[in-house]
């Protein structure tokens, strides 16, 4: 069922961890909250389920208006059909997996046999079938927060709101429940937010990320808008982004960077943006090479560097280049097949013209006010 919510406020004592918060989960869809720690994921969370008092905006889930501030409206957390997993897997460890599953159904008043039939079905979908007689404090992490999914799923919510589920898991388990969660939420058409501070999660499970900043929530788009083209430098930091170059001034389609950092060639489109200040590369978009002889092609950025890093990560290398003007360029690479970027090696940098991001530090109320239009 579809969730909205409309200039929602929230705060806690003189702390407003929620400002003005805007936010649409389409029927079915898997809308990702992307944040820092602190930034409001889990408040804006808890404010849907009903669990906090907000102190404005209104909430709707499907037709029904759940949350009102203007009204007054406020329908206790039990009445609103949602479901929540949190981070720590609350499983009732001295009854078996399939009655942890069926418990809260039957408190619902579901008959038994019919509580039965549908915890073994969940059970099933979330691949612990053949675990439904196991004691359920006899199961790994990975089990377990599987057993809370079911659970929650179970309980057929109009919309399933999950807190960061998998933080808790080694990586593999985690990388290995991501992909079952993606194959749930697409299978069953689920509604879904979902809260995390990992990119890599928000990537693989959303249909929509949103990132959050400081209790405002900042862009809006798929992970592939998300990632090919962050909103501001603030984001892209975040994302991962860690060439992060502050910019002085530009003359025509050339970014001269502060502090002497020299000169970088950005697309012609990038150079007609406005009050545009960090100049933004992936570090997967800077290509090193063994230093070799110069012959620049004309849209690209060519440097001169020495390695002052390097990390071996099989099938790439993540270096740290220090051109001849003093800038700390990191790249990921693949290995070369000839000559070497040990550290104190001396190298060529290339970066592609287009592959040079202009950004404004962080994205402004103005800003905001206009993508949530445009969406
Ligand atoms: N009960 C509370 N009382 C006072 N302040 C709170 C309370 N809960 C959260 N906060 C503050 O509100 C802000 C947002 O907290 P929230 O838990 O929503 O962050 P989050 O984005 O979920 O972070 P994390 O990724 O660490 O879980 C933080 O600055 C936090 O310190
Ligand atoms: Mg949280």
């Amino acid at each position: 069922m579809k969730v909205g919510v409309e200039a929602l406020e929230l705060t806690y004592g003189e702390h407003r961890a929620v400002k003005n918060l805007d936010l649409t989960i389409p029927d079915g869809s898997s809308v990702v909250l992307l944040g820092q720690s602190g930034c409001g994921k889990t408040s804006t969370m808890r404010c849907i389920a009903g669990l906090e008092s907000p102190s404005g905006g209104r909430i709707t889930i499907g037709e029904r208006t759940v949350y009102d501030g203007a009204s007054g409206t406020s329908i206790p957390s039990h009445k609103r059909n949602v479901g929540m997993v949190f981070q720590s897997y609350a499983v009732w460890p001295h009854m078996t997996v399939l009655d942890n599953v069926a418990f809260p159904l039957k408190m619902k008043g579901v008959g038994r046999a019919e509580a039965r039939r549908k915890a073994i079905d969940v059970l099933e979908v979330v691949g612990l079938g053949h675990l439904g007689e196991r004691g359920a404090s006899m199961l790994s992490g990975g089990q377990m927060q599987r057993v809370a999914l079911a659970r929650s799923m179970a309980m057929e919510p109009a919309v399933l709101l999950l807190d960061e589920p998998l933080s808790n898991l080694d990586a593999r388990l985690r990388d290995e429940l991501r992909v079952e969660l993606r194959r749930i939420q697409l299978d069953r058409g689920l509604t879904s937010l979902y809260v995390t501070h990992d990119q890599q999660e928000a990537l693989a499970l959303a249909d929509r990320i949103a990132i959050m900043q400081g209790g405002r929530i900042t862009q809006l788009g798929t992970p592939e808008e998300i990632y090919a083209a962050p909103a501001s430098a603030s984001i892209a930091s975040f994302l991962g982004v860690t060439n992060v170059f502050e910019v002085d001034s530009l003359d025509g389609n050339r970014a001269v960077l502060a502090d002497q950092g020299g000169q970088l060639l950005v697309d012609e489109a990038e150079a007609g943006i406005p009050g545009t200040r960090f100049a933004c590369i992936r570090p997967e978009h800077v290509r090193v090479t063994p230093a070799t002889g110069e012959g620049a092609a004309t849209a690209t950025n060519r440097m001169r560097g020495t390695v002052e890093v390097a990390v071996f990560q099989g099938a790439s290398i993540r270096c740290t280049v220090r051109t001849g003007t003093g800038l700390a360029i990191e790249a990921i690479c693949p290995p070369p097949v000839t000559g070497t970027l040990a550290t104190g090696s001396e190298v060529s940098l290339e970066v592609d013209a287009r592959a040079v991001r202009l950004l404004p530090e962080d994205v402004t109320e103005l800003q905001q006010a206009q993508e949530v239009v445009a969406v």
